[in-house]
């Protein structure tokens, strides 16, 4: 089928809740994809952070399809082998305690906003439910989720959402004190928040939060869905700001392209949710898992060491660039406030040039593959300077 029928079959057949890119991705390898028509394109998107090991990594699917070709699917009702071996690897690699699986970021963050609940209600009562998440986060888009996005836009039409949250400003220490009652049980946050607009939270901010929480018997929840699976060039955030919170969730890099998302919760919280509190039919399922065991095998100390090495290389290159006034973020994970041009337009005139960018709130965003090469970093860099001016 060519671009024209693929698109046209969409709109009269798909749901229009996405603004989609004008660009049928036909087949992709590394960070380079081609439309059906064979135009080339260098995507600096990874599908929204979740190709982490570029488009149909080798390795990673042939151990997919050789599950798939073993066990696919059995429930929750039986023990698998990968699950568990996804389940060690994180454990081992982190001083978690246990791990939960599900499918999605949203549904990562459901499963942690009752489990916080739950903590909180077995060990004080009925009343203490609040969760404190910060202005511009995202969390996704079950109605949970979507409360806990601390974005007014998100937060029309569907009344009534979810009771009990409060939104605090981010790197604000005294608004968060003020927000802190004792109906809190939890604080959300991102490290680097991602659809907000790649903005960072300080060392000492993060710090004084996690010291706060500790004194409060208030859950720490770091929402790694985007900074985690080695965007920032450690295996998860958190490590870069010396803590260690009381749960994170994931998702997107862990499946490399297949739906799974997880809750990591440390020896505090571990043992909160109990049989029959939580579920999903399809949580680790076997193939997803094989593929997540795949993805940490690859991304080890010296991966890790490259992408802080390829993250702060891009970040040098893009500071020197005509058109920018700032850039933000951690390792892979890049933002870039632009001048003279809205950032939606430099991610449209790019797309004409053959280089895929996001937009995140006003800034221009980065989340390319982690295992990018160097040749398709500097052609997607200079790409990237044509579309700023
Ligand atoms: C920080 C963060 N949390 C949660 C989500 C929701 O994840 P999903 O779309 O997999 O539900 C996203 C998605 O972009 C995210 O960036």
């Amino acid at each position: 089928m060519n671009s024209k029928d693929i698109k046209e079959r969409d709109s009269k057949y798909i749901l229009g809740t996405y603004a989609r890119y004008d660009l049928c991705i036909a087949k992709g390898k590394s960070a380079t994809c081609y439309s059906p028509e064979g135009k080339k394109y260098i995507d600096f998107s990874s599908g929204i952070g979740v190709n982490c090991l570029g488009y149909s990594d080798d390795r990673w699917a042939e151990t997919v399809s050789r599950q798939l070709r073993t066990l696919q699917h059995t429930s929750n009702l039986f023990y698998t082998e990968p699950c568990g071996e996804l389940a060690e690897i994180l454990i081992q690699r982190t001083g978690f305690d246990k791990v939960f699986f599900c499918n999605s970021g949203a549904e990562a963050n459901e499963g942690a906003i009752k489990a916080a609940r739950k903590y909180s209600f077995m060990k004080y009562g009925r009343g203490r439910y609040d969760i404190i998440t910060l202005q511009d986060s995202f969390h996704g888009r079950t109605m949970a989720a979507i409360t806990a996005t601390g974005q007014e836009e998100y937060h029309k039409y569907f009344d009534p959402f979810v009771e009990g949250f409060t939104y605090a400003k981010a790197n604000d220490t005294e608004d968060i004190k003020i927000k802190v009652s004792d109906k809190t049980c939890a604080i959300m946050i991102e490290l680097v928040q991602g659809e907000g607009g790649v903005n960072n939270l300080e060392q000492d901010y993060v710090k004084e939060l996690h010291r706060l929480c500790r004194e409060k018997d208030i859950l720490l929840i770091v929402d790694e869905v985007q900074t985690g699976i080695g965007r920032t060039g450690k295996l998860f955030a958190y490590e870069h700001y010396g803590i260690l919170p009381d749960m994170i969730t994931v998702a997107k890099g862990l499946g490399a392209g297949l739906p799974i998302g997880g809750i990591l919760f440390n020896h505090n919280c571990s043992l909160v949710l109990e049989a029959g509190d939580h579920g999903t039919t399809f949580g680790g399922n076997p193939a997803v898992c094989a593929g997540g065991v795949e993805v940490l095998t690859r991304l080890d100390d010296n991966f890790l060491e490259q992408v802080a090495g390829k993250g702060s290389f891009l970040k040098a290159e893009i500071e020197k660039m005509e058109g920018v006034s700032k850039v933000t973020g951690l390792g892979m994970m890049i933002g870039i406030a632009v001048q003279a041009k809205e950032a939606k337009e430099v991610v449209k005139d790019a797309l004409k040039l053959g280089l895929i960018l996001l937009s995140a709130k006003d800034k221009v965003r980065l989340l390319p593959p982690l295992n990018i090469t160097d040749d398709e970093l500097k052609e997607g860099l200079e790409l990237l300077q044509k579309a700023l001016k």
